[in-house]
């Protein structure tokens, strides 16, 4: 069985056990929509095989029935190498994916580590990425971009089959995890990325073992606070314009807000701000939502004037750069 079939088997689960018990004791009408392949003792027997798999791995967090398949299977991986020794809770559970709060191997010297977890419905959803994705690279488990000449890739991609879907899966988590590499060693206020599996990231962690870092939308700043971070942000975004990249979900909810200092995240959306023909409306939207934020605290800074200046100096003044390299190089050959 494919780990494609596998997980579509967990959305059964899903459907299975996520309605709640008053729903779950009414008798179901027969549904011409899903029809159970299996009987209910049946399914819980292959997840408590699924669960023998882990032999070993037993979490302080106790899953849902349906979530700890997937949740075992995608952290597997990093409780066998070793980076990660107990899952202690849900830190928020998306449409997209489950952030958790684990305990580190004593090898690594962190308090905690958020491990991501895509959610298994992403193989058959994948997000509206369309607009993101032009521009940028497929990127593969390895973090390197799939060649334009993979033919059988780049075809099972346009035509969505099921291995073209699981490239775009792996692509979309992996622009997420080297996006964080790369902005980690940058210097810019991410958290660090400490490994990549075939379904979430594990890096660093925001908050403490009681309480997880809450996004800036659900803070109020006290008055000192707002301007600096305000500037924080910026050199942020900055930092990611001079490389080329524009977070493209960034608002107040994709920050988090922990001890005075703030942390950008969510970044598989990552967009290419050269070679995206919408960059600069998603650079736009960007700036527009984090400064409705800073509205709201006080400031008074204006998205299309940061919008101008920004655009003028990273994305056209790059563009110049480029072409000014071209022609230096094309007098040299003639000479
Ligand atoms: N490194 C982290 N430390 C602490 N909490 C985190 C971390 N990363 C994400 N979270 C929490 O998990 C939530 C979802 O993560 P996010 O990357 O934004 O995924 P989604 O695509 O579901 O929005 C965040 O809003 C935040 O509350
Ligand atoms: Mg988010």
């Amino acid at each position: 069985m494919s780990r494609f079939d596998s997980y579509e088997e967990y959305d059964g689960y899903e459907e299975e056990f996520t309605r709640n018990d008053r729903q779950a004791r009414r008798k179901r009408k027969p549904q011409a929509r899903h029809v159970p392949k299996r009987a209910n003792s049946e399914i819980i027997e292959a997840i408590a095989d699924t669960a023998g798999l882990e032999a070993g791995f037993h979490t302080t967090y106790r899953p849902g029935l349906f979530e700890q398949g997937w949740l075992l299977e995608s952290l597997r991986g990093f409780y066998d190498q070793a980076y990660i020794t107990d899952v202690l809770a849900l830190v928020k559970g998306g449409k997209e994916a489950n952030v958790y709060r684990c305990e580190v191997h004593e090898r690594l010297d962190f308090p905690l580590l958020a491990a991501k977890i895509y959610r298994p419905r992403m193989f058959r959803q994948l997000r509206n990425d369309k607009m993101y994705r032009e521009g940028r690279a497929i990127l593969k488990e390895d973090g390197h971009a799939a060649k334009e000449t993979d033919h059988r890739l780049m075809r099972a991609v346009a035509k969505k089959t099921e291995f073209g879907v699981s490239v775009q899966h792996t692509s979309w988590l992996m622009h997420e995890y080297t996006t964080l590499q790369k902005l980690y060693s940058l210097g810019a206020a991410v958290p660090q990325p400490i490994a990549s599996g075939e379904n979430g990231i594990l890096m660093g962690y925001c908050g403490d073992e009681g309480l997880a870092a809450p996004p800036l939308s659900e803070v109020k700043l006290q008055r000192h606070e707002v301007e600096p971070l305000f500037r924080e942000v910026m050199r942020n975004i900055e930092l990611m314009l001079q490389n080329g990249m524009i977070h493209g979900d960034l608002s107040a909810y994709n920050i988090l807000y922990w001890d005075g200092k703030i942390t950008l995240i969510d970044f598989p959306q990552v967009t290419d701000s050269r070679s995206n023909s919408n960059a600069r409306a998603i650079l736009e939207r960007d700036i527009t939502r984090v400064c409705q934020y800073f509205r709201s605290q006080g400031m008074k800074p204006n998205p299309n004037d940061i919008l101008r200046s920004f655009w003028r100096r990273y994305v056209e003044r790059n563009a110049e750069d480029v072409k000014a390299d071209l022609s230096r190089m094309l007098e040299g050959n003639e000479e």
